[in-house]
């Protein structure tokens, strides 16, 4: 295992990436990738097991992975630096085998009970063991490499949660076999600058801007056009108050369009706010975030583009080799300490 402690996340892949996922994950992802590289090994993963565990559109998957890898170069992150990690998680069959084993030391009861399985399964008439299964895996993703810090939104603590639990419960029964990540309060504090930012959905701004949203029209994809974009933006909801203000409870339209205006020009909301002072229509004020909406997805778009697609096949490939050692000896420790060794 690497000298270093591990930071480790998993990027899903079975969606198109909106701007709440880019400044909400992946530009803290990056930003905390190139900033603590000095002192950690940074795993950042495709979990490309777990896509499969709602159905999907098979036939894009394949294309869907390549993409946010791109998406992640596109935003910053850097290849050449050989302490951050990108692979693949079907390409590393430790992942499927400690699953397994983990899995038989899990109650069927401690999986009934977690609540993004509740949800989904509420959500879909046709509900598959993977499903059922997915926090296992996201345990055996961790435990895997050791990892102490694990950035995730807050749907996914319950999981981290498991992940300790079911690490202690193995280290009691056999010795010291897993390292346990740190308790979630511990993982906030670590993170904190990073937690907490909600967009929200242009149409709808009492919910969050989310890709499952039953329409598009409030929702600026990564790769809409600046065209696109610009339309959504004009005609957001707003409120017939006309200040432009951040006031999240009474003015929640108006709030959000001021934090993705401070967020693309590096300011807090209420920064932003000064920036409009004294306007009292709201023409004005969305044509102004609508311009930097637009640049910020031409500037964006147009390093898309420039991505390498080579230098990620590349990248995957060492990491993928090195992964696959260090993980290796993890499941080993596992197989010998339970008898299958
Ligand atoms: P979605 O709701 O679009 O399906 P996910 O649940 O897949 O998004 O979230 C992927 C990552 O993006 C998570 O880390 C989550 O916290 C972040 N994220 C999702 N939506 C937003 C948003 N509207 N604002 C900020 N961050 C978001
Ligand atoms: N379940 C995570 C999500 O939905 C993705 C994920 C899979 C993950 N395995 C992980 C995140 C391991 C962190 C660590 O966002």
């Amino acid at each position: 295992m690497s000298k270093k402690p591990v930071i480790l996340t998993g990027l899903r892949a079975n969606n198109e990436l909106h701007i709440g996922n880019y400044f909400g994950a992946l530009l803290p992802m990056v930003d905390m990738a190139k900033s603590k590289s000095s002192e950690y090994q940074i795993n950042l993963f495709v979990p490309d097991l777990h896509s499969i565990t709602t159905e999907i559109d098979y036939s894009k998957l394949q294309k869907q992975i390549l993409t946010n890898l791109k998406v992640f170069v596109a935003t910053g992150l850097p290849l050449d630096d050989s302490d951050v990690h990108i692979y693949r998680q079907s390409r590393i069959s430790a992942h499927s085998e400690l699953t397994w084993i983990l899995d038989c030391f899990t109650g069927f009861g401690e999986m009934s009970r977690m609540t993004q399985f509740k949800d989904k399964k509420d959500e879909s008439n046709e509900v598959s063991v993977g499903l059922f299964n997915y926090p296992v895996m996201m345990a055996a993703d961790i435990l895997l490499y050791g990892a102490e810090y694990v950035p995730v939104g807050d749907d996914q603590t319950q999981h981290l949660e498991f992940t300790r639990d079911i690490a202690q419960r193995i280290n009691n029964k056999f010795g010291d076999i897993f390292a346990v990540p740190k308790p979630v309060a511990e993982q906030h504090k670590f993170f904190a600058k990073d937690q907490g930012l909600r967009i929200k959905d242009l149409a709808n701004p009492d919910k969050k801007m989310s890709k499952s949203a039953d329409s598009d029209k409030g929702v600026i994809f990564l790769q809409d056009s600046p065209d696109a974009a610009k339309g959504k933006v004009m005609s957001a909801t707003t409120d017939s108050l006309n200040k432009v203000q951040y006031d999240t409870e009474n003015q929640p339209g108006v709030s959000n369009l001021l934090e993705i205006y401070g967020l693309i020009k590096g300011k807090t909301a209420k920064e932003a706010e000064a920036d409009f002072a004294g306007q009292t229509q709201y023409g004005e004020f969305k044509q102004a975030v609508a311009d930097e909406v637009a640049s910020f997805l031409e500037n964006f778009q147009s390093k898309l583009a420039e991505v390498n697609e080579q230098a990620i096949m590349d990248k995957l490939e060492a990491s993928e080799t090195e992964m696959n050692t260090q993980a290796s000896q993890t499941l080993l420790k596992v197989q010998k300490a339970i008898g299958l060794r």
